[in-house]
Parts: structure tokens; C-alpha cells; sequence
């Protein structure tokens, strides 16, 4: 990549985060030009490429976007945005067919059709998976190849943003660290695609650049934050005191894998609603109590074929999930809050837009149904995009220089563990 100048010209629409959201997005939003900030080389450092479930959607015959968005209410506590989860369902089945169109390579059945599985909370059997739990990684490196094919986007990787520059009332850029040299970025639409928070746990599934970054910048900027206290925590995490923690996908336990304690009993019922399975998880292991997922009868032998990500992370830890029952604990999963933004991603701020994890649309509520979060990138990248292009954008002004990092934006390692183990007690 040629050297970057202290400023930069990043086009039509500057995008800060280079997993599903903003790849997505930046494809959607082609001809116009497009820079990605990727906060790691991209691929790597964004949830997406872990994710093993899949994406839900009506897809099969005789479900309806009626019934995943009745799932997507009953699951969320209560305080699902109606509307919102009735788009987002709506959507799905357009935006599983782009995807087939950029190349992901969905499971079929026997008839060639889109082979569905059932994940907990669903009333039936709607999550489109790859080679069983390799869905984020497979769509990640569809989504790659074509951003590195559009002449339209240009990417940045190492770069991580830590403030956004406003003109007037208007969002027109940010300034990041590029390999640890400050940039400033310009551009007339800015699109907040960062992901979540989940690292600022000490037991998360997310990778370690999860730090609520996004969020930060947009509140320091003034943008309206919703519901940032709705953390979710996936169930079943194998508990192996390994950081991030490696996620035991809900899926198996949609393939009949039951929770059982250190005497081998069922305590829970498995497929209900994420929220009420880790707290019922939680209130034994936080007693010092073993929880364990036992997959050898449901799944067995079929295991490092059906599941291949989870079955090798197993192993690298000397479990065998096809002998032995996989010891488990809930861990930081999602955000379900984030910056507030509506059905089209706009926040509260002129110029600013936010997709996928870091956004809170309202669609989620309280409590995320599963697989619904890839689906909610491309759902709202899509939005975005099209937003985007209806949307006059303004000249903005070409220099800004960049400010100093304040103490508050560098945490060091110290300071970082013991924010984690606080949020995590
Ligand atoms: C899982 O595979 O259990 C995670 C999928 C999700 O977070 O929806």
C-alpha cells in the first residue's frame, strides 16, 4: 500500500470496520468510491469470520418472515422494536440470495435446496449454514474476495479509528491509527461498522479487538447510544480458561446435545431463549459447579464432520467431544445495544451511519435470537448502502489535523485486565 498522507481523501463513504457490516455495506454501496478502515488485517479481528452458526431466515418452504420475526419478539424480552424485527425477517431470504449470488457456497439437501438446521428459539428449523459450523468464515472469504476484486473500495488495514471529526453539525471523517501513526480520514458519509464490545469481558467469544470502540467515538461525538447495558452471553463457551473463550455453537445443541451437570442430569430445558439458558448455566458455575454439553449421544461419530470448528477447538484442549461431554460456561457474546440508529442506520448525528453489531436498531430487544446477527449486517448494510445513495452528500473541507490520544483512549494492558474482570464480576 502506498505511504498515507496525514490526510486523507477517503472518497464518497468512509467506513470504519472490515467485517460482514462494513464489507457488505462497502459492496452494496459500489459505484461510489469507498474506503474500509480494517481495525486487523482484514479477515482477521472481527466477530463475523467466528461466527458457526448461520444465518436465520425464511427460506424454506412453508416458513414465513411472519414466524421468524414472532421468534425474533418472544425472544427479545419484551422490548424488541416490532416494526424493526419484521423488516429484518422480511429481508432475509433477499439477502441470503445476494449472498449465493457473491459465492458462499450455503449446505444443501439431497434436492439441491438450502439445508436448514433449528437453533434455540426458533419454532422450526430456518438457519442456512457452511459445511455445518463454518458459516462467518465462509461468507468472510466470499465477502473479501469481492472487495478485493471492486475497483470501487479501497482498504486500509491496521487502522483503527479513534475520533470522529464533525464540521458544523455534520460528521465529514475521523481520525485513526494506521499502524499507529495518526490519519485523518474525509469524507461527506461516515458509517460506523466496528462490532461489539464483548472483549471488555474477561470471559468473552469475541476477538480481542471487540472493545466497543465504535461506540466510544460516537459518544464522545454526541451521538445518541441505546440500551448499551444489553450485553448478551452465549450460553455455552468451552470453559478452559483460554481468552477469547472458544464458542460451542448453538446449533448442537438445535442437533439434540443436552446440558447436563457433573452427575450427568439435565437441568435446563436446551432450546430456550439464549438469555435463560446462561443464567441458568451461570447459577451453578458461579457456584463452583461443572456444566457440561454432551453431544455423544445426539451427535457422535458425526461430530468432526457436522462440526468441524468446534470439534478441532475441542481438541487443541484434549476434549473429545465424541467420548467425552464438553465442559461449558456462558460467556460475552453480543451487543445488543450501540449507537441508536433507524431502520436506514442513521444516528442521531448528520453524516453518520451505523450497521451490524455496534448499531442498535432495535430489533434484538433485550436479547438476541440466534443467527440473527449475521443477518443483521447484511440486512442493514444493505439499508445503509441504499441510504447512502439517495442521501445529496456534501463537499467537505480537506484538512483537519489530527488530535493527540488522550490517556482515555490508550488503555494499557494493566489497566485493560482489570476493566475486563470488573465488567465480568
Ligand atoms: C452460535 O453458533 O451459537 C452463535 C450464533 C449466534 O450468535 O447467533
Amino acid at each position: 500500500m502506498p505511504r498515507l498522507s496525514d490526510t486523507e481523501d477517503a472518497g464518497d463513504v468512509l467506513i470504519a470496520g472490515g467485517g460482514l457490516a462494513g464489507l457488505f455495506t462497502a459492496l452494496k454501496l459500489a459505484p461510489l468510491r469507498v474506503t474500509v478502515l480494517a481495525a486487523a488485517p482484514i479477515g482477521n479481528g472481527a466477530s463475523s469470520a467466528w461466527a458457526q452458526g448461520g444465518i436465520a431466515a425464511a427460506v424454506h418452504e412453508g416458513d414465513r418472515a411472519e414466524d421468524h420475526a414472532a421468534d425474533t419478539i418472544a425472544a427479545g424480552a419484551g422490548l424488541v422494536d416490532e416494526a424493526t424485527a419484521h423488516l429484518l425477517a422480511r429481508e432475509a431470504p433477499a439477502r441470503i440470495a445476494d449472498l449465493l449470488q457473491l459465492g458462499v457456497p450455503f449446505d444443501r439437501d439431497l434436492e439441491g435446496k438450502l439445508a436448514v438446521g433449528l437453533e434455540a428459539a426458533h419454532g422450526r428449523a430456518r438457519i442456512v449454514h457452511v459445511r455445518g459450523d463454518m458459516a462467518g468464515k465462509a461468507i468472510m472469504e466470499a465477502l473479501i474476495a469481492a472487495v478485493r476484486a471492486a475497483p470501487s473500495i479501497r482498504i486500509i488495514e491496521n487502522a483503527e479509528a479513534y475520533e470522529l471529526i464533525s464540521e458544523g453539525a455534520r460528521i465529514t471523517g475521523l481520525h485513526a491509527l494506521v499502524a499507529g501513526r495518526p490519519v485523518t480520514f474525509r469524507a461527506p458519509a461516515t458509517v460506523l461498522a466496528t462490532g461489539g464490545a464483548g472483549a471488555l469481558y474477561a470471559v468473552t467469544t469475541n476477538p480481542a479487538e471487540s472493545r466497543g470502540q465504535g461506540l466510544a467515538i460516537a459518544a464522545r461525538a454526541g451521538a445518541l447510544i441505546a440500551d448499551p447495558e444489553f450485553v448478551q452471553f452465549h450460553p455455552t463457551a468451552i470453559d478452559a480458561e483460554k481468552d477469547p473463550a472458544p464458542l460451542v455453537t448453538e446449533a448442537l445443541r438445535g442437533a439434540g446435545a443436552k446440558l447436563v451437570d457433573a452427575g450427568g442430569a439435565r437441568f435446563v430445558d436446551e432450546l430456550l431463549p439464549r438469555d435463560q439458558v446462561a443464567r441458568a448455566i451461570a447459577a451453578r458455575t458461579q457456584k463452583g459447579e461443572k456444566v457440561f454439553l454432551d453431544a455423544r449421544d445426539a451427535v457422535g461419530t458425526k461430530f468432526p464432520h457436522a462440526f468441524p470448528t468446534v470439534y478441532a477447538n475441542c481438541m487443541k484442549l484434549d476434549i473429545d467431544p465424541v467420548r467425552a461431554p464438553i465442559p461449558v460456561a456462558p460467556a460475552a457474546h453480543y451487543h445488543m445495544g450501540g449507537v441508536a440508529a433507524d431502520e436506514n442506520g442513521r444516528s442521531s448525528l448528520e453524516g453518520l451511519w451505523a450497521c451490524g453489531e455496534v448499531a442498535s436498531t432495535g430489533a434484538h430487544g433485550a436479547n438476541r435470537l440466534a443467527s440473527n446477527s449475521l443477518l443483521e449486517a447484511v440486512v442493514f448494510g444493505a439499508r445503509v448502502a441504499a441510504d447512502i445513495m439517495n442521501a445529496s452528500l456534501p463537499q467537505v473541507s480537506a484538512s483537519a489535523p489530527a488530535p493527540e490520544l488522550t490517556d482515555a483512549q490508550m488503555l494499557d494492558a494493566d489497566a485493560l485486565l482489570a476493566l475486563r474482570r470488573a465488567m465480568s464480576a
